[in-house]
């Protein structure tokens, strides 16, 4: 049995957690910055670094408090090395080679989106997933497409050219003037709309596995906003900058139509990648997995068991990086001291072999 010590601090969660096995939650502290976030409309990078450092020592205790046990009782301390916001991370791989010292226990530089992927083994049925697998991580950093063998092997099919799934509705949930973050706010305004009120384009890449959001995203703003009159822009300088909500439209048919081209995109690639690579299930984590248009389409569209998380571990936490640390620390990594982040460190295959 294996007790690892999960850190998580890539963008705006301050985040520990005790996990038992990979597969067992023995505690789940996370301290969320978006209250923090919410006034600029998105992360500050510099903001998010300062609150993890204020609050990383008493989320790491609380950790080990909430789950009964002291640091002599773990086996290894997982600290999510990358992707994510090189000051974010910092703050994170500090403390936890801090703690490697004074515990002597091994320390583990665990890839962000491996701990997305983990995030599954968290979650029921626990039955053993059946290899392989699909796998697409969605949240407000990354959309990537997986391929998923076995343990630790991955082959990436595709991922974002451009906007994060997760940032697209983060940036129109602004644009309609929504509350940050914009997922859960469009999902919400979405229930009372239209989803075929406006025909939004949907990047088709050649077939590719990749997608693109940008073009989504310019779309809505061209439907929903207009730029503020010349009067206006005479009266207060610079007001030019800002487009506004135009009056005359419906947040709700807007949310309702971007949602669903966002979902269908996302699905009906999933879904062909599905087929093409003949996977028995496809796993889905990160924060827009929480999206239930999306669940429901990916569902019916693969026409294969579909397994996401619960809520709270859609989004980022430190126990998907414990559970990942789980399988990594049985298969001997050991991470060294003077281990740095790696801020756009991809998922393969051949990610740890560095
Ligand atoms: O996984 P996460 O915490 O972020 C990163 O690791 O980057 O996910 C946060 C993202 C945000 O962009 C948020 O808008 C989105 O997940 N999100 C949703 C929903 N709930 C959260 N997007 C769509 N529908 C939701 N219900
Ligand atoms: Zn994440």
């Amino acid at each position: 049995m294996t007790y690892i010590l999960g850190i998580e601090t890539s963008c705006d969660e301050t985040a520990a957690a005790v996990v038992i096995d990979g597969r067992t939650i023995a505690s789940n502290v996370v301290a969320s910055q978006i209250d923090l976030h919410a006034q600029y409309g998105g992360v500050f990078p510099e903001v998010a670094s300062r609150a993890h450092i204020e609050k990383i020592g008493f989320v790491v205790e609380q950790a080990l408090k909430d789950a009964g046990i002291g640091y002599e009782q773990l086996d290894a301390i997982a600290v999510t090395r990358g992707p994510g916001l090189v000051g974010s991370l910092l703050v994170g791989i500090n403390y936890a080679k801090g703690l490697a010292v004074a515990t002597g226990k091994p320390l583990l530089g665990i890839n962000h989106i491996e701990g997305h992927v983990y995030s599954l083994w968290l979650t029921e049925p626990y039955n053993e997933v059946d290899f392989p697998v699909l796998v697409l991580i969605v949240s407000g950093g990354h959309t990537e497409l997986l391929l998923m063998k076995g343990h630790g092997q991955y082959e990436r099919l595709g991922g974002t050219l451009d906007d994060a799934a997760g940032e697209a509705f983060d940036k129109v949930g602004r644009m309609l003037g929504l509350p940050f973050p914009g997922g859960p706010n469009i999902e919400r305004a979405a229930l009372d709309g239209s989803p075929v009120a406006y025909e939004f384009p949907r990047a088709k890449l050649d077939n590719s596995y990749d997608f693109s959001f940008s073009g989504l995203k310019t779309a809505v703003m061209r439907e929903a906003t207009v730029m503020p009159s010349a009067s206006a822009r005479r009266r207060e300088p610079g007001a030019e900058k800002h487009a506004q909500l135009r009056t005359d439209v419906s947040v709700n048919d807007l949310a309702a139509s971007f949602q669903r081209a966002v979902v269908t995109v996302l699905s009906e690639k999933a879904a062909r990648a599905a087929k093409d690579y003949d996977v028995n299930e496809v796993l889905m984590a990160g924060g827009v997995s929480a999206n239930h248009a999306l669940r429901q389409t990916l569902r019916h569209m693969s026409e294969l068991p579909v397994r996401y998380p619960p809520l709270n571990l859609c989004t980022d936490n430190a126990a998907m990086i414990a559970a990942a640390g789980h399988y990594r620390f049985l298969e001997g990594l050991r991470s060294d001291l003077d281990m740095d982040v790696k801020p756009m460190w991809a998922l393969t295959s051949e990610a740890y072999a560095e």
